[in-house]
């Protein structure tokens, strides 16, 4: 226990499997750039309260880099005794500039103000990079929404054919999902801003040290307003957790649509090569394995959200050592969602679409609510004219005729006396989806004004 930064007070040794078991160092290294920072201008606030001399100061900031470039090059040696980053970090410190003045860096510091620290630090970072990346997910939508404008589909609900919509409007309802994550993710990111370094182990700074001060240098907004909530709180993390979620549901429906269009019975859609994998046993198959897997892997981001919920729901206040398992779990699902983006990003750039089967898709009951909105315009209530529509479904399919077309103007006079001979106009998939221009809409005017809506709330690069 010599060789522990807080053996002191003990005698007996830890139980080698205990070692193991209470280290975070093999995945909480991944902060190292943020325990640098975070000693870096900690003890700027330490010379400001006068409990550092310049000098000092200086060695403290020469062995910080020092340590910076062994983590970034990989020579960082770890040793017995390194439990965690801020261990490893100190110890290091210690042996290139000498115990004397390493051993200063510490003062009114406690692991639990660091650590937190630390992980705002990381998590505003990532989630700076994962904005990012996700913006380039939604152009790569838009841009396709832009191109392939005039494709018409299906539009489904129940998967059931609905009504008519154009390809492009699928593509905006996911870059419309996406583009909310991205706001939310900006929230996120402005509300974890804030720092809990100076505030000790619990109790607060008796070196009366100027939090803010460093804070300011740190890049946060502010100070966390209570000591105990500093140390005790990891709510940025569930918060996260849930963003990775609910971003991963997202990515499953998107997927799950693809995978459905991808099929022969539907035929919409074609997967590159790049994101598709073959059958040991069956030399025809192309599976989308990609989508498969962005399906998958949402249940697995969910299962860190409930996981490190379970885990933090009974822990007393301030620091309990339960609190070291946000790591993994936040840790696993940043990298999950990263992959995840790109892998999603790859596949939308990429796919082949097949116009002509969307098209044949279309069929002419898809446009009953249209011959309804026809007498609509003449008149007659809505109700009256969903019924009437009806009836000319069903006189259709009585009939034995392909559709709702094929019945004659005479036998659409028989049903009902308002009925003209303009009636042959509604049966036009284009001209019903372009009658769908109020704001949302599936008409051309109505879709490009969304991409243009939806362009302006992300990153411009
Ligand atoms: N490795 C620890 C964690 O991740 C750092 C904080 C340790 N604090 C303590 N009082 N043991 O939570």
């Amino acid at each position: 226990s010599e060789l522990k930064l807080w053996g002191g007070r003990f005698t007996g040794k830890t139980d080698p499997l205990m070692d193991w078991y209470n280290a975070s160092l093999p995945f909480d290294q991944k902060m190292y750039n943020a325990d640098l920072d975070n000693s870096k201008y900690y003890t700027e606030g330490l010379l400001k309260a006068g409990l550092l001399s310049q000098d000092e100061l200086s060695e403290i900031h020469r062995g910080l880099e020092v340590i910076r470039g062994e983590w970034a090059s990989g020579s960082f040696v770890e040793k017995d005794g390194d439990e965690d980053i801020h261990t490893a970090n100190e110890r290091r410190l210690g042996e290139i500039i000498g115990r004397h003045i390493a051993g200063k860096v510490h003062t009114g510091r406690s692991r639990n103000d660091q650590v937190a620290t630390d992980m705002r630090i990381y998590c505003r970072e990532a989630l700076e990079d994962m904005g990012k990346i996700l913006c380039d997910l939604i152009r790569a939508i838009l841009q396709r929404a832009e191109t392939e404008i005039d494709v018409l589909m299906p539009g489904y609900t129940h998967l059931q054919r609905a009504q008519p919509i154009r390809w492009s409007h699928w593509l905006n309802l996911y870059a419309s999902y996406f583009t909310e994550d991205f706001k939310r993710l900006q929230q996120i990111k402005e509300r974890l801003n804030l720092s809990p370094l100076g505030c000790g182990a619990l109790a607060g700074h008796p070196y009366g040290i100027d939090r803010e001060y460093i804070a300011g240098k740190l890049g946060f907004d502010g100070c966390i307003g209570n000591s105990l909530q500093a140390v005790s709180d990891r709510d940025f993390v569930v918060e996260i957790l849930f963003w990775c979620s609910l971003f991963m549901n997202h990515v499953s429906r998107f997927s799950e649509d693809l995978i459905i269009y991808s099929t022969a019975e539907f035929g919409f859609v074609k997967l590159s090569d790049a994101y598709s994998t073959g059958s040991s046993l069956m030399p025809q198959k192309k599976n989308p394995d990609s989508l498969e897997l962005l399906r998958g892997k949402s249940g697995r981001v969910f299962g860190s959200l409930s996981g490190f919920m379970m885990s933090l729901k009974s822990i007393p206040s301030t620091y309990n050592k339960d609190m070291q398992e946000d790591k993994e779990p936040l840790f696993d699902a940043l990298v999950t969602v990263e992959h995840s983006i790109l892998i999603a990003t790859g596949v939308i750039s990429t796919l082949a679409i097949n116009k002509e089967k969307m098209f044949n898709a279309l069929t002419m009951d898809m446009l009953a609510t249209d011959l309804a909105d026809y007498l609509v315009r003449k008149g007659v209530p809505f109700r009256e004219t969903h019924h009437i529509s009806g009836e000319a479904v069903s006189k259709a399919e009585k009939l034995n005729l392909s559709g709702i077309d094929k019945l004659t103007v005479e036998q659409y006079k028989e049903i009902d006396s308002r009925f003209n001979s303009d009636v042959v106009d509604v049966f036009d998939f284009e001209a019903s989806v372009e009658r769908r221009t109020a704001t949302g809409g599936t008409a051309k005017s109505a879709v490009l004004k969304q991409i243009e809506t939806l362009k302006k709330q992300i990153l411009k690069i």
